[in-house]
């Protein structure tokens, strides 16, 4: 069923496929509203990026809360304020509380820069998952989008793309390959989400 989505993106980092989402969202591709940038690290580069596009910003640090609990029912109240119906991570560095992932169930989706199952679970995040493909000599790698479930990149699969590893590829310039391939990918996927086109049920 087709619902206006209010999305939550959770980034840590550059946030590039935060602007990919931005940008979907503001040429139409996405019929949606990003409603609030959620991220662990006040540095984060995706934080600027929401200012500028006059989105609601939030820091949150579990560390900085007396009991994992209280973390995660502050991050439940931000969410409800804002009405939130989609979490969409990018780059997001932090385990999402066993809370917010029940509340939220089929509503959390990530993106993830190699062809899962392949190279995915715990501590396989950025630069490592492009080492890993290498190390591996696989002939192809790729994104998957998916939906989050308890276990590290184990969800439903929604969405993948794939391009070839050549001969002289680094971790490095396979990022770069693999980054332009997100940045399709992830505004397709949640612009088919918007439409109805993709079911997250
Ligand atoms: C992206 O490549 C994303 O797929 C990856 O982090 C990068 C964030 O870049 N995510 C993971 O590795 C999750 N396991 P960005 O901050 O420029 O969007």
């Amino acid at each position: 069923m087709k619902q206006h989505l209010r999305i939550a993106v959770f980034a840590s980092h550059g946030g590039s496929n935060l602007q990919a989402l931005i940008d979907g969202c503001a040429s139409g591709q996405i019929d949606a509203e990003i409603v609030l940038v959620m991220s662990n690290n006040s540095k984060s580069f995706a934080l600027e990026r929401a200012r500028n596009h006059h989105i609601d910003t939030l820091v949150m640090t579990d560390s900085a809360f007396p009991t994992a609990d209280a973390y995660a029912e502050e991050l439940a109240t931000q969410l409800a304020r804002r009405k939130v119906n989609l979490i969409c991570l990018a780059g997001y560095m932090k385990m999402i509380p066993k809370r917010i992932i029940e509340k939220y169930r089929n509503r959390i989706i990530n993106i993830h820069p190699a062809l899962l199952p392949n190279h995915g679970g715990k501590g396989m995040f950025g630069i490592h998952v492009h080492e890993a493909v290498i190390a591996a000599g696989d002939k192809e790698t790729g994104v998957t989008i998916h939906l989050v479930n308890e276990v590290y990149d184990e969800g439903r699969i929604l969405a993948q793309k794939r391009v070839q590893v050549l001969g002289g590829d680094t971790p490095q310039t396979l990022q770069e390959r693999v980054l332009e391939l997100e940045h399709q990918l992830y505004p397709e996927t949640v612009g088919k989400i918007a439409s109805g086109e993709i079911s997250l049920e």
